[in-house]
């Protein structure tokens, strides 16, 4: 029997080793992508119960951000720390990228929409397995150190809100690592790292793409519910997002990306002012 994608979806979010959930999810990605091609069996969209909590491997310890010890960049358990840290978010994009469409099966959207999250998800199965590579590379792997607890906190909020959701996880979320990869690439350039730097340009390049279907299924649906983008955009951050957007933004790649800067200017004062 075929899975439907709300089921494949589910059994990606229930697999707790990383290796095992990304193998899963490209393989899923792949038969998606056979099917919207004409040459793979068909697959229903469907409806499934995603769980409140993806599983995840017993390692890496889950720690309150400000628990998780902060490492010198310059220095090789630095350099070990920071890819750490990433492999953790890429794991964890993989399963918000399959838990949007397990989770919002109910709403009717476009096919579209579905080809755009399986693409994410396989792309972040895919960032995950490169930086695991380079974590191998430098004498360790995901696992061997503490990563942060929280990052699942936005997916529980925004959980009944796709508006919220893409207002948050996209929008939020994924444009704050186009303003950051940059420097993290500097810090392998420095290192004269080169598998690193390829990986993290590879995900910079693709993140962008993240950040636009983001905007895009957010515009969608301000359309279709004839509502204003802008003024729905900052309502759902400040109802759903838990601090400041902190400048500097990459302006030009969110620009590319579809997020004007009056969508996240207004947003850094109003929040710091609510939350000093
Ligand atoms: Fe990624
Ligand atoms: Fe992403």
């Amino acid at each position: 029997m075929t899975l439907t994608l709300a089921q494949m979806a589910v059994d990606v979010l229930q697999t707790a080793d990383g290796q095992a959930k990304t193998d899963l999810s490209r393989k899923y990605a792949k038969a998606w992508r056979d099917f919207r091609a004409g040459e793979g069996p068909n697959i229903e969209i469907g409806t499934a119960t995603p769980p409140i909590h993806p599983m995840r491997p017993e390692k890496p310890e889950l720690l309150s951000p400000r628990d998780v010890p902060r490492r010198r960049p310059g220095s090789d358990a630095g350099r070990i720390a920071l890819l750490h840290a990433v492999a953790h978010i890429e794991l964890n994009a993989v399963d918000l990228h399959w838990d949007i469409i397990a989770r919002f099966g109910h709403v009717p959207m476009p096919m579209g929409f579905y080809d755009d999250w399986v693409k994410c998800a396989e792309e972040e199965s895919r960032h995950f397995n490169l930086v695991c590579g380079c974590l191998e590379d430098l004498g360790s792997f995901y696992g061997a150190l503490p990563a942060h607890a929280g990052m699942w906190r936005a997916a529980e909020d925004t959980a009944e809100d796709l508006l919220g959701r893409l207002a948050v996880v996209p929008m939020v979320l994924e444009a704050r690592g186009l303003d950051v990869t940059p420097g993290m690439i500097n810090v392998f350039r420095s290192a004269k790292l080169p598998k690193a730097i390829e990986a993290l340009e590879i995900i910079y390049a693709e993140e962008v793409g993240h950040v636009a279907y983001g905007s895009k299924w957010f515009h969608f649906l301000c359309g279709r519910d004839n509502i204003d983008p802008k003024d729905a955009f900052h309502d759902l951050v400040r109802r759903y997002f838990h601090g400041a957007l902190k400048p500097p933004f990459n302006e030009e790649k969110r620009a590319e990306a579809g997020i004007p800067p009056d969508f996240y200017w207004p947003l850094t004062e109003t929040l710091e002012k609510e939350n000093p």
